[in-house]
């Protein structure tokens, strides 16, 4: 039998240490969660052994996760909740209806000739179509890649052409803060680009009535479901078969195509949602988080209807019409579990109060943070204001790469620590290493690793094994690097500091500096440039570039056209917070620009840079805190 929720802390710990001491039996009663087809041989075949790496779990099982996420909850019940960007637009779905229209748009997808294995891109604003073309791809063995809507055409045509993607399912715009954002104009622009014409068929959804031009290969979503049947039979795929693929930002290189795979990714989010977030049978659950997104993936859609609980879907932007909505959608839909990021914690805290008082929030049962460090400050506001005192907190640690939450407070069971995400998940084992690659024993701060495989974890880089293995398990081999520092204090409690590599993280969106520099690298004004994070009160983190320009360029440029080249190349989520031209980048004799003094300039911490020994030209690095050109 699957374990119970823990009813203490004790309880906890003995779930923990089963799950360590005998993995195998752990994992496979743990499996029985799941509604299989044909059952697993073994539960686990999976090693971090450089010489032996292998990751294989429920082998031989089959199952489907649309099955898992509708067939076995049909009921009346609510499944999903959609409440749009203007406040009088709300629908229910119960699990009967959300069936009937994933299997008629599996058979949509089959009739446009998508096959198990084929890859669609989905580009769509935060509607239901969005989950019942995720759950739709599921159903058939079509491999999904979600793309943010904020995302660019260039980066869209580059992500579709990295999974050769047949075909794309957009909108014909998104609705966000009362602005309307041309989807399908961004995707006739990325279609434009000679790398994107795997693309065979581009079906619209029409969420507004304004007009699109309409070309050859597109199809209005509306048209192809009138006449779609809703019989589907779910296709019986393999535990370790692909189930989608999202790009994420990494510190070098084009963002990757990290690879997850069917029962193992099903079974952690099922199961993480269950222990971590204590939902019961009447609880309306809450992610905020954009399908975009691996937060979107396995908490709007994959962990809270695999588990039969009602989600709730939400199109628009916390201070819209005014600061109050996220407070007024949970009264409206009475909702119990909300989860969110820190950078719209810190948004609302600085809207004032006074935004608290037109709700009751009554219905909140659980709290939770990801995506970012929660200050201790904006923690203890979330816990007593929002959650009026009564509400557990969970700061949840995880990345795309980890399928589901990974460090994390157990709702009513962890005693908390503001800021801190508590104790590793069951079956997790981190540790700290220290900058001589040995581990830490006890309190100590140093690099996050994963010390052993677990089922929902990532299996690969999209066509790039090699990037894989050189990004996570090279560092410190035999385990995973997260690349996050932490800390673990007295009682063995893990404080996330961030990140230790050059990913920076932007309002809880992970992006790698080495994207922003690539794109601007390219600008004709440009000679070479270095982007950092910075602390910014309310993103987090903030980007910082620093320019160094073309003498022999006769324009000039301004920071203004700096940011729009920026944003117009990979997206607005790229915003430049602030340029500083920059007569030379600091940099060591062999050459490498020191990004460490960058960060501390950008930061205002310039009395405090540490070891210039090893730079070529230290007086660069004044002529830099002087802003000097
Ligand atoms: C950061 C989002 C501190 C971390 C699920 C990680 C966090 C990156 C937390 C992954 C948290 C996520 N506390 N930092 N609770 N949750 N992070 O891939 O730096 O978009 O490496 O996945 O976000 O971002 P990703």
């Amino acid at each position: 039998m699957p374990i119970s929720r823990a009813k203490n802390h004790q309880e906890y710990l003995e779930y923990y240490r089963q799950s360590l001491e005998n993995p195998e039996a752990f994992w496979a009663e743990e499996g029985k969660r799941l509604d299989w087809i044909t059952s697993y041989s073994r539960a686990m075949d999976a090693s971090f052994d450089p010489e032996d790496y292998h990751l294989n779990w429920f082998v031989g099982g089959c199952l489907n996760v649309s099955a898992n996420c509708l067939d076995r909850h049909l009921s009346d019940k609510p499944a999903l909740i959609w409440e749009g960007d203007n406040p009088d637009e709300s629908m229910v779905f119960t699990f009967k209806e959300l069936h009937e229209q994933v299997c008629k748009f599996a058979n949509v997808l089959k009739k446009q000739g998508i096959q198990k294995g084929d890859r669609v891109i989905l580009y769509l604003p935060m509607i239901p179509e969005a989950a019942i073309a995720m759950l739709a791809c599921t159903r058939i063995g079509a491999v999904h890649s979600a793309v943010f809507g904020g995302f660019s055409p260039e980066s869209l045509a580059s992500r579709i052409a990295d999974c050769q993607a047949k075909v794309i399912v957009t909108a014909n715009v998104s609705l966000r803060g009362g602005k309307t954002i041309p989807l399908k104009d961004n995707v006739d622009q990325a279609l434009m680009s000679p790398e994107a014409q795997c693309i065979q068929h581009v079906i619209v959804v029409q969420r507004t009535l304004d007009a699109v031009t309409w070309a050859k290969r597109n199809l209005w979503y509306h048209d192809l479901m009138a006449e779609a049947s809703s019989d589907c039979v779910a296709e019986a795929m393999d535990s370790e078969d692909p189930l989608f693929i999202l790009y994420t930002s990494g510190s070098t290189g084009k963002p990757k195509g990290v690879l997850h795979t069917t029962a193992g990714y099903l079974l952690h989010v099922n199961m993480t949602f269950d222990h971590i977030f204590a939902p019961n049978k009447d609880s309306v659950f809450w992610c905020t988080a954009d399908i975009g997104w691996v937060t979107g993936h396995s908490y709007v859609v994959y962990g809270a209807l695999s588990h039969g609980c009602t989600t709730l879907m939400f199109e628009g932007i916390p201070n819209y019409p005014a600061s109050d909505r996220f407070w007024q959608v949970i009264d409206k839909h009475h909702v119990t579990h909300f989860y969110t990021a820190p950078t719209a914690i810190r948004s609302l805290i600085r809207a004032g109060d006074e935004y608290l008082q037109t709700s009751k929030r009554s219905s909140l049962q659980v709290l939770g943070s990801v995506g970012e460090p929660i200050d201790p400050a904006s923690w203890q506001w979330y816990s007593d204001k929002v959650g009026l005192g009564r509400c557990p907190v969970v700061d949840t640690w995880w990345q795309t790469e980890n399928g589901g939450i990974m460090i994390t407070p157990l709702a009513g069971v962890t005693s908390l620590k503001p800021g801190s995400a508590t104790f590793p998940f069951y079956g997790i084992e981190p540790a700290l290493m220290d900058a001589d690659a040995k581990e830490i024993a006890g309190e100590g701060s140093g690099n996050l690793v994963i010390k052993r495989p677990w089922p929902g974890q990532a299996r690969t880089l999209y066509q790039n094994h090699d990037r894989f293995i050189e990004t996570y398990f090279s560092t410190y081999p035999g385990t995973y690097f997260t690349g996050d520092g932490c800390h673990r204090d007295k009682d063995g409690y893990y404080w996330i500091t961030g990140r230790v590599d050059d990913v920076i993280n932007v309002s809880g969106h992970r992006i790698g500096t080495a994207e922003i520099e690539a794109v601007l690298d390219e600008h004709p004004a440009i000679v070479e440039s270095a982007v950092v994070g910075f602390p910014h009160e309310i993103k987090g983190q903030g980007i910082y570039a620093y320019v160094v320009l073309d003498p022999n360029c006769k324009d000039p440029v301004t920071d203004k056209q700096l940011n729009d080249w920026v944003r117009k190349r990979v997206g607005a989520i790229a915003s430049l917070d602030k340029v500083q031209v920059a007569a030379h980048l600091p940099k060591t004799r062999s050459g490498k620009v020191m990004r460490r003094i960058l960060r501390k300039i950008a930061a205002g911490e310039a009395d405090n840079l540490g070891d210039l020994s090893t730079l070529l030209d230290p007086s660069v690095v004044d002529d830099l805190i002087q802003g000097k050109v």
